[in-house]
């Protein structure tokens, strides 16, 4: 098991084929998938193919969405990090992303804040990155919230296909000021 990071409450390790039945329970939830496009996962193949696409990711880009497990009782609570994304979005492509995604049970409690705002962190002092992005619809109150309180500034408005989404940046020079805060 590779652990990447830990915080105060939380370890974040590498997404393992043994996390199967806890990434389906994620994403065949409606609720998880309210703002993602409403479009929850139906059967465990599809859940396999997304645990093999992200293995890939970190054997081509050195990096992936991690698995957040909790420290006192070892359970899988959903994941959280940077993917470096090739899908275009908002005209942009080839950009580092930080997103985050939780099984409701453990939604606000902070989770989101603080895992994302370590992965932010590794980015800029390990990978040594000098931008990372970050997006979500309007009407995704929490979503907003996290990635602005974690240091990341609203540049735009952008569509989705038919969805009106936020669109947000941090540079390395926004990250290093905030280090000095
Ligand atoms: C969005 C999500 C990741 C937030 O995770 P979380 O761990 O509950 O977030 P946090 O506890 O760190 O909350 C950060 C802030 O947002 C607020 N918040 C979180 N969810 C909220 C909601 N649904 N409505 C209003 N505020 C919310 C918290 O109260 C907190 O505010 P505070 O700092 O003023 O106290 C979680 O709801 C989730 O997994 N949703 C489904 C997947 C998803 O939408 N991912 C993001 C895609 S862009």
């Amino acid at each position: 098991m590779k652990i990447h990071l830990e915080t105060e409450r939380l370890y974040m390790r590498d997404i393992e084929e043994s996390d199967l039945e806890d990434l389906f329970e994620l994403d065949s939830d409606p609720e998880v998938h309210k703002y993602l496009g409403n479009n929850p996962v139906k059967d465990r193949a599809k859940t396999q193919k997304i645990i093999k696409d992200i293995h890939q990711q970190y054997k081509d880009n050195g990096i992936g969405r991690w698995a957040v497990i909790t420290k006192d009782n070892n359970e899988f609570t959903g994941w959280s990090a940077l993917k470096y994304e090739t899908y275009p979005i908002n005209n942009k492509n080839g950009y580092y992303d930080i997103g985050y995604r939780f099984k409701k049970k453990y939604w606000g409690l902070g989770y989101a804040t603080e895992t994302a705002s370590a992965a932010i962190n590794y980015g800029f002092s390990v990978l040594k990155l000098d931008q990372i992005c970050g997006a979500a619809q309007i009407e995704n109150i929490g979503s907003n919230k996290v990635l602005k309180k974690i240091g990341l500034k609203f540049i735009e408005q952008f569509y989705y296909e038919d969805t009106k989404c936020n669109w947000y940046e941090i540079n390395r020079k926004d990250w290093e000021e905030l280090q000095r805060q």
